[in-house]
């Protein structure tokens, strides 16, 4: 009976039929021809689907029988300058209804991953046949639409957070468009940890200007990066250098000017050259972590730091790595730090929490006294499940929490449930 509702209503929504398959092997972005926009997409608005089809290979065999579809959908969004571009999206559909007061279609999460490369490749709709996400099928199974944005876009523009942000805002477009089976009113919720939360939370800074339409109505954002050039500081010669590199490739992808000068800056022999830095382009994050750890990428450039002075450079940082330079979230957070965090140190995730609550956030931040910056990736990601639950299920919505509450929590991933 349940399994007849479910179809019912889902091919009473879709034209199923009309989307193509997509090829049996999955093919990198950078070699596969679906990436590309039709003639004129700029003329479409923001969020409109420009291509579909079911995902190459059988995606929901891989993720497992939590997933009974798996669609990308090409869709319309704006870069860093506001100037129309495009991104792609990979929507999973569970198997399974929802809790018993659900509809299906009634939830959707939309699940930031922290890819953190430049290489266009390693883009989550092609690295997801390769990185096995017991979330996404732990998500999958509370009957939830899971929808993972290549939030970066076609130029792989690692933390180049005004273009991430209209990326995610239009992936939910999109996939409300895509007649699938998210319901037009579905309860929508963003989850994202390190470059994932950069995406997640600087699309609830731009929501209210830029889609205030969606029912966006909560976000679980872990081991938050209030400030990104801060970071690029901070990780030189430490086993984390390769976030500076990627990272202001990045956010100059976005500024073709920035990003010239950025490159004429780079030493042309010696072992620190230009040669070796641009291999970073080719690399996924695990190889680029890999290769420049314990470098400093300041020792590429002919003037060493300098060259984030340059006003160009400058701008495009100062527009597109500080949190709540543009707005603040319009809807309630869970905010998971580890107060030993190496990456991102934990007084600015601090201080962004006193100032949004200040500004009328609703948020509930805890601190995590066991591990560092990857440890928490995994030890927040029952409590981010959990919470994240209360929100879709509807459970939150009538017992809201008004202000902020802060805790120091213990909490390692032997505890977590999931693992
Ligand atoms: C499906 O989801 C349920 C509930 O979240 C989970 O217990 C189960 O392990 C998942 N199944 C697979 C194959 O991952
Ligand atoms: C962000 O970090 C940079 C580099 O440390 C610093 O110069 C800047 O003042 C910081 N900005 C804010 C708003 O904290
Ligand atoms: C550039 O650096 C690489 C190491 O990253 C080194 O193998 C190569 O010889 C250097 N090239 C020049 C011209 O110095
Ligand atoms: C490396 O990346 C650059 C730019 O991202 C691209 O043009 C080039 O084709 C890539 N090279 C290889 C060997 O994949
Ligand atoms: C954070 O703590 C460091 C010392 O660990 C200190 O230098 C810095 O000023 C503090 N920053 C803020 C924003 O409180
Ligand atoms: C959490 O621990 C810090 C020390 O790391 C302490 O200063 C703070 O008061 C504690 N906060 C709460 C809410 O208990």
């Amino acid at each position: 009976m349940a399994v007849h509702l479910l179809l019912a209503f889902s091919v009473a929504l879709s034209p199923r039929e009309s989307i193509i398959s997509g090829p049996s092997t999955p093919m990198p972005p950078s070699k596969d021809p679906w990436y590309s926009t039709p003639d004129n997409f700029e003329q479409a608005a923001p969020g409109t689907i420009l291509r579909i089809r079911h995902a190459p290979g059988n995606l929901p065999s891989i993720v497992g029988s939590n997933c009974s579809a798996a669609y990308n959908i090409l869709y319309r969004t704006t870069d860093s300058q506001y100037k129309p571009s495009w991104s792609v999206t990979t929507l999973f559909a569970p198997s399974i209804q929802p809790g018993s007061t659900n509809r299906p279609g009634s939830s959707v999460l939309s699940y930031q991953f922290p890819y953190n490369s430049v290489d266009v490749d390693s883009s989550p709709s092609y690295a997801v046949y390769s990185t096995p996400w017991h979330d996404l099928t732990y998500a999958l199974g509370h009957g939830w639409f899971v929808n993972v944005p290549d939030f970066e876009g076609p130029l792989a523009s690692d933390v180049a957070a005004i273009e991430e942000a209209h990326a995610v805002l239009d992936s939910f477009r999109a996939i409300m468009e895509a007649g699938v089976g998210v319901a037009p009113d579905a309860r929508l919720a963003l989850w994202g940890y390190s470059g994932g939360s950069i995406a997640s939370e600087w699309a609830l800074e731009f929501q209210e200007q830029y889609a205030p339409e969606l029912n966006i109505i909560g976000a679980a954002l872990g081991g938050l990066v209030p400030n990104t050039t801060y970071v690029f500081d901070t990780v030189g010669d430490t086993e984390f250098a390769s976030h500076g590199m990627a990272g202001l490739l990045g956010v100059t992808s976005q500024y073709p000017a920035a990003y010239s000068y950025i490159i004429s800056q780079l030493k042309t022999s010696g072992p620190y050259n230009k040669t070796g830095f641009l291999s970073i382009r080719n690399m996924s994050y695990e190889q680029a972590h890999a290769t420049f750890a314990n470098q400093n990428m300041y020792d590429y450039f002919v003037g060493g730091r300098a060259v984030m002075q340059a006003p160009l450079v400058k701008r495009a940082l100062q527009l597109n790595t500080i949190m709540t330079y543009h707005g603040v979230p319009q809807t309630p957070l869970f905010i998971y730090k580890a107060i030993h965090d190496e990456v991102t140190p934990v007084n600015q995730t601090d201080d962004y929490v006193h100032r949004s609550c200040s500004l009328g956030v609703n948020i509930l931040y805890e601190r995590n006294t066991v591990g560092g910056h990857e440890d928490e990736f995994v030890n927040g990601e029952g409590r981010a499940l959990a919470w994240l639950e209360t929100v879709l299920d509807g459970s939150y919505e009538q017992h809201p929490i008004s202000g902020c509450e802060i805790r120091n929590v213990s909490v390692s991933s032997v505890n977590t449930g999931i693992y």
